[in-house]
């Protein structure tokens, strides 16, 4: 974790909201806060030497595994934003999206197939996926790839920032990979979201699976939607299923176009706080 991830991960927030005084004191204690959290940051785990120990998870389903490695995808998790040094660790509500994971993802269990998840911090879900899918290869990226905990054979780990279609297209696109499996659960916010999607689903192979997590928080949070655009990615869904056409400066003419003729199904679920997409590919 290297002294930027950990001011906008832990101080960030704090920083705009407080006031001059709270402000400074801050920025006093921030080298001395860094250096004992770093300390005390847990160290990078190999995961196909602590498989030999731990082979029972091969036999978990998406639930047990999203809480044993602290996603927020799934019932209970400890607070993913608590510094190292806070060890209170009472458990919260995950989005308890495993349900819908679950339906869709057991269909591809055994097979070796390809996953990239965008937005993987500590690789709370990377390494619950390695568990699940015992053949799969993970790509996992992030804006800030040095929190990630884990490493394998199986498992890649890069920096992207999802907010750039000129980063999506150079790490991604021009590389020519392909995966079964996309999942976004970066930074939510209007562009990211529709970006990702349009750009990415050329690299969805046949049959494969586009997940987009708390796809409503540019429809209900301001900060995710700050000049209020329309239409949402959410409206953009909406108005597919019911057969509308939909018009998005952030969507090409080619990328609705291939979009459209290479959609299965799209399936929009509510979790125990937000709306979950999952959309096939024929
Ligand atoms: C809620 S966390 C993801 C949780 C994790 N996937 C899990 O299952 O527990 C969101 C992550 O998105 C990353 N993120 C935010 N904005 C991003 C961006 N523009 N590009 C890439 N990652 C971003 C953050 O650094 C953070 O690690």
């Amino acid at each position: 974790m290297n002294f930027k991830s950990f001011y906008i991960v832990y101080y960030k927030h704090r920083v705009k909201k407080s006031h001059f005084l709270l402000r400074l004191y801050i920025f006093l204690i921030l080298p001395i806060s860094y250096i004992i959290n770093k300390i005390l940051y847990p160290s990078i785990i190999d995961l196909d030497k602590f498989s030999l120990k731990n082979s029972d998870l091969y036999k978990k389903d998406l639930n047990y595994l999203f809480q044993h490695f602290n996603s927020d995808k799934g019932e209970k998790l400890i607070n993913q934003y608590r510094k190292p040094l806070n060890n209170v660790d009472n458990p919260i509500d995950g989005h308890c999206y495993h349900e819908h994971y679950e339906k869709f993802f057991s269909l591809k269990k055994n097979e070796n197939i390809d996953l990239l998840e965008i937005g993987a911090f500590k690789g709370n879900a990377a390494a619950s996926f390695f568990f699940y899918f015992k053949n799969a290869k993970i790509t996992s990226c992030d804006l800030l790839p040095d929190l990630f905990l884990y490493k394998s054979k199986r498992i890649k780990n890069f920096q992207i920032d999802n907010s750039s279609e000129i980063e999506i297209e150079k790490k991604i696109i021009k590389p020519k990979l392909k995966f079964d499996i996309i999942i976004e659960d970066a930074g939510h916010y209007l562009k990211d979201q529709i970006i990702t999607l349009f750009m990415l689903f050329e690299c969805l192979k046949t049959n494969g699976i586009f997940v987009i997590e708390e796809l409503d928080f540019p429809d209900t949070r301001k900060d995710m939607n700050i000049f209020d655009e329309k239409p949402t990615l959410r409206e953009i869904l909406l108005a597919i299923k019911n057969k509308k056409d939909f018009e998005s400066k952030y969507v090409s003419v080619q990328q609705k176009k291939y979009f459209l003729e290479n959609l299965g199904e799209i399936n929009i679920f509510k979790g125990a706080h937000n709306e979950i997409a999952f959309i096939t590919k024929k």
